[in-house]
This record gives structure tokens, sequence and C-alpha cells, in this order.
């Protein structure tokens, strides 16, 4: 039998938005059994406890969604699709759900090649290794040519691709998929259908393909198979495992072409969890002693508690329900008696969970992001990195009498990673540092929501917030008093730098060179 952690599987999809990550979560969700029927999210099993207003409460939410867990058994694996916001804009949290991930999918549209958000979520997987399966998604629609976007992909991202799975056709000449591999052939029941049948071939020039494709486009098809076997690397799986090749498919989300084929891709390459940096040592997934990592808090998940639930990553060990487990920032025991599993709709008391999965933990603003959880050894994992903002703005309460709310909204949402909170030395007035400008809408409106208060923002003189450091107390000190109006310290009480332009950055670096002017802040710094 495999031990637990080989069988698990977790994973991420990193997109632009509207390229598809939306239709293919529902896709996997449903050719992985996870639901019954895509486009109207079934709940799966009798059995599951009664449906939580979860869902709702994310539907109503929309752009503020943040990340959630999908668990679902598949091929006699465990799959856990950590979801990521797909909006233009986005918070700390989706990069730190990167840190809980193996592996990722990035879904390009066909007809726009890699955008903006791809780009920069690949960027953060390429920091941490994270192996990367790509479909090239709506090739139903009209797209460009694959080889333009083979070389797109290999050219912006620098990183080696395999077409596994090209597409025959696009726009309304798709006829369905070919996969170079094994020569079966992808198609519908008529041109233009869904997916609905395999064609098994011995190749691209096999007789029966002329049956089934129109004459000019199966041309063009046999020669762009043999020109893509020449011109692009064959699959290799430590290069894959490395992050260095990235194994391509191309598909339709929403005809059904491309989602049994990364089920089967995740299943067969994608790493199982792989061992876990900390502040100590290392640490792999099959040691018998349970260790984890929070990596997103988020608040008011249920509208009826005003409890928080915080997303373990598990990384060694088999959790059992009601296990102690140490914290290690307090030091306290922490008994775990109702940790939750999250499946494509419901949630429901996790009794056991293995490296890989997620569980959350209710609780009341004890447990922060960036915890580490273990069964009483002094380690910390490392790598959650804290991002420094690109828009800050001052707080405005215009109800004097609400201080409080604002305190706890501020709090609580900063711990989600929506936002950043610093005090100023200077004044009184919290600033809010933020990651992406659509976030202040969703500040505002939850604010409101969930703790009563109206808030208003007021444009600030800087516009850059930097983490500052220094080894030595005496020139950090001669730093701080120099520069007074411009520090700001984190909810963590580490100071901040804030300049109103890199001009002003290097300008101060240079008069203070001791000082290391820091654009991430890791939560958890290593011992180094
Ligand atoms: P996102 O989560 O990445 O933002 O994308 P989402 O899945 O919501 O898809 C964005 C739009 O693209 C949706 O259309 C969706 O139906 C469409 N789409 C996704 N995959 C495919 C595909 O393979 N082929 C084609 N032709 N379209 C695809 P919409 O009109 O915005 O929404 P809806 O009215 O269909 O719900």
């Amino acid at each position: 039998m495999p031990a637990s952690h080989e069988i698990r599987r977790t994973f991420a999809i990193i997109s632009h938005p509207d390229a598809g990550k939306t239709t293919l979560t529902e896709k996997l969700l449903y050719f992985g059994g996870a639901i019954r029927m895509a486009g109207q999210v079934k709940a799966r099993g009798e059995k599951r406890r009664a449906k939580s207003d979860w869902m709702k409460i994310e539907q109503e939410r929309g752009i503020s969604v943040t990340s959630s867990v999908m668990t679902f058994e598949h091929k006699d694996l465990i799959f856990n699709l950590l979801d990521t916001p797909g909006h233009e804009d986005f918070s700390e949290d989706t990069y730190r759900t990167l840190t809980a991930v193996d592996s990722a999918i990035m879904v390009i549209d066909a007809s726009k090649g890699i955008e903006a958000q791809t780009l920069k979520l690949f960027e953060v997987c390429r920091l941490r290794d994270i192996p990367i399966i790509t479909l090239v998604n709506k090739c139903d629609r009209e797209a460009k040519d694959p080889f333009e976007l083979l070389d797109e992909i290999q050219e912006t991202l620098a990183l080696d691709v395999a077409p596994l799975v090209l597409p025959i056709g696009s726009g309304s000449t798709f006829h369905g998929c070919f996969n170079v591999t094994n020569g079966e052939y992808y198609t519908g029941a008529h041109k233009g259908e869904a997916f609905d049948r395999i064609v098994e071939t011995s190749g691209i020039d096999d007789p029966q393909l002329d049956e089934l494709v129109d004459g000019q486009l199966l041309e063009e098809c046999r020669e762009m198979v043999e020109l893509a076997s020449v011109g692009y690397s064959e699959f290799d799986l430590d290069s894959y495992r490395e992050g260095h090749l990235s194994p391509v498919i191309f598909g339709s989300a929403l005809k059904d072409f491309g989602p049994t084929a990364l089920l089967d891709l995740i299943a067969e390459i994608a790493p199982a969890p792989r061992p876990s940096p900390a502040t100590t040592r290392t640490v792999n997934p099959d040691e018998k002693k349970v260790s984890g990592f929070v990596f997103k808090v988020q608040a008011n998940m249920d509208s009826h508690h005003r409890d928080r639930v915080a997303f373990m990553r598990i990384c060694s060990g088999d959790f059992k329900r009601g296990m102690k487990l140490r914290q290690i920032r307090t030091g306290k025991d922490v008994m775990v008696h109702s940790p939750i599993m999250f499946f494509a709709q419901d949630r429901e008391i996790a009794d056991e969970a293995g490296p890989g999965d997620v569980i959350g933990i209710p609780n009341h603003g004890t447990i922060r992001v960036g915890d580490t959880f273990t069964e009483g050894e002094q380690l910390q994992f490392t790598g959650l990195p804290a991002f420094a903002p690109e828009v800050l703005r001052r707080v405005r309460l215009p109800d004097g009498t609400k201080v409080k709310q604002l305190r706890r909204a501020l709090e609580d949402l900063a711990e989600e990673g929506l936002t950043q909170v610093f005090k100023p030395n200077i004044g009184s007035n919290w600033i809010i540092g933020l990651v992406g400008i659509l976030q202040l809408d969703v500040l505002k409106s939850r604010a409101k929501a969930e703790y009563g208060v109206d808030i208003d923002f007021e444009p600030i003189t800087y516009n850059m917030a930097v983490w500052v450091k220094c080894d030595d107390p005496v020139k950090m000190k001669a730093f701080m008093s120099a520069n007074v109006n411009n520090i700001v310290h984190d909810r963590e009480g580490s100071p901040v730098f804030l300049a109103k332009s890199q001009w002003e950055i290097d300008f101060t670096k240079e008069r203070h060179p001791a000082i290391t002017f820091m654009k991430t802040r890791e939560l958890i710094q290593a011992e180094a």
C-alpha cells in the first residue's frame, strides 16, 4: 500500500481572469466525481452533513472571495485543489496559497496567449520551483496559431514546452484534439460538439482520420504534428518536476476537451507532497509526527458565528481528529477537535488527514497566517511571503464612535491577507497597504457588511512601502530618527519605510548603506 503522502496531489490553477479557471475547476470536479453536474453544483453523497451556506457566502462576496480548498477522490488518489481568486487584482492571499501546493495548472486563453496576471502568478511558481502543466483553453474559438502560442510560452516564461495534445482546427473548424504521445483522437459526436469519444489511432497518419477530419485541415495537422515533434522538447519527468519544462495540452474546458487529460496527468506526473523547508531542518512528508503551517485565515466564513477558520497545510504525519498540536509562536498546545475538510460544496469534520491535505481549524483569532504546528518539535516552516503594498491610503472613520469596530475589521482583514495595516509613528490614523487597487472596494464593503462600519480612504503622500532591517542597532536607531516621518510599523511591529518614489528609496539607501530595504518580507524569517 502506498504511503499516505504518495496518494495525495495538492495543486492550484493559475490564470488571468476570463481564461476559464472557473469552468475548468468545475469540470475537474465533475470528471473527478466530486460533483454530479457541472454548472449546477450538487452535493456529493447523502452522508454529507447538511449543506452549509458556505457557497452562498462565497457567491455573495463575488470578487472578494478568497481562496478555498476542494478535496476529491479519484483513481485511488486524493486531489486537493486550492482555489486562488481569479480577479484582476490579487491579494497576498493568492501568493500564499501557492506556498501550500505541490504543482499548478496554468490556463491560457488560446486567443490571447500569456496575459499580465498569468505572468505574475507564474513568477511566484517559479520562485518556488512549482511544476506546471499548461492548458491552452478555448480552442473551440478563434485562436492564435498553436506554434505561436507554444513559442510565446517558451519565450515569455523561459520555460521549455512539451506539447502532448494538439488542437485539430480552431473556431468554426475545431474538430477535436490529438494526443501525440498515444495517438488518441478526442472528438465529439459532430464537429463543434462537446468531447464524447476517443478514437484510437496508430498516429496522425492513420487513415481513420481521413474519414473524420476535413481533408485540407488534416493535411495541415499532419504537418503540425510532425513539426511539433522536432521543434519542441520531449516530455521529461525530471525537467517538469524541477519546474523547467511544462507539458502542454490544447483543449476547451467548456466543451470538455482537456479536463480528463489533466486529471490523468496530475495523477501520473504531478508530484506528491514535497519536503517542506523549516528553520532548523527540512521536514519530509513521510515522517510519523504531524506538522503543518497556516497559509490563510478567513474571518466570518459563517455569518452566524464570529469565528475564523485557519487553513493549515499538513506537511508530515497522519493527523487524527482531537490531536493536540503545539502552536510554535505561542508555545501553547491546541486541541484540534473539529478540523474541517472542504469538498466541492460542503465542509465536514475531518477524522483524519495526511500530508498535502488542508484542514480548517476554527478559532477565535488565536491562529495567524504563518503559524507552524507540530507535535512539540521546535521548528517553523519558512517561505510565506508578505509583499510590499502598491497602494497606500490613510483610513478615515466618519463615525468616531466606531473605533473599536474599525480596529477589529482591519485586524481581521489584515489577518486574511486582504490588506496590510500600518501604525504611523506620528499621527493616529491607520494606514493601509494593498497589493491591488480593487481591494479598496472589497475592504470598504466588507467593513460595512461584516463589521457595520463605514470607512473612507484618503490618499497619502507616499506611494511605496518597504521593510527595513539592520543588524547594527545603533545604525538602525540613527536611520529611524533621521526618517521619523517616513517610518510606520506593521502588525508584527516590524519597521516599514514609506517613500514617494523609487528615487527616494535609492537616495535613502545611499545615505544609509547599512540598512537593508526589502520588497517582500518572509512572515517567518529563517534563522540564517
Ligand atoms: P475565469 O474563472 O478564469 O475568470 O473564467 P471563466 O471560467 O469564468 O470563463 C470566462 C468565460 O469564458 C465564460 O464565459 C466561460 O463560459 C468562457 N469559457 C471558459 N472556457 C471556455 C472554452 O473552453 N471555450 C469557450 N468558448 N468559452 C470558454 P462568459 O460568457 O463570461 O460566462 P458564461 O455566460 O458562459 O457563464
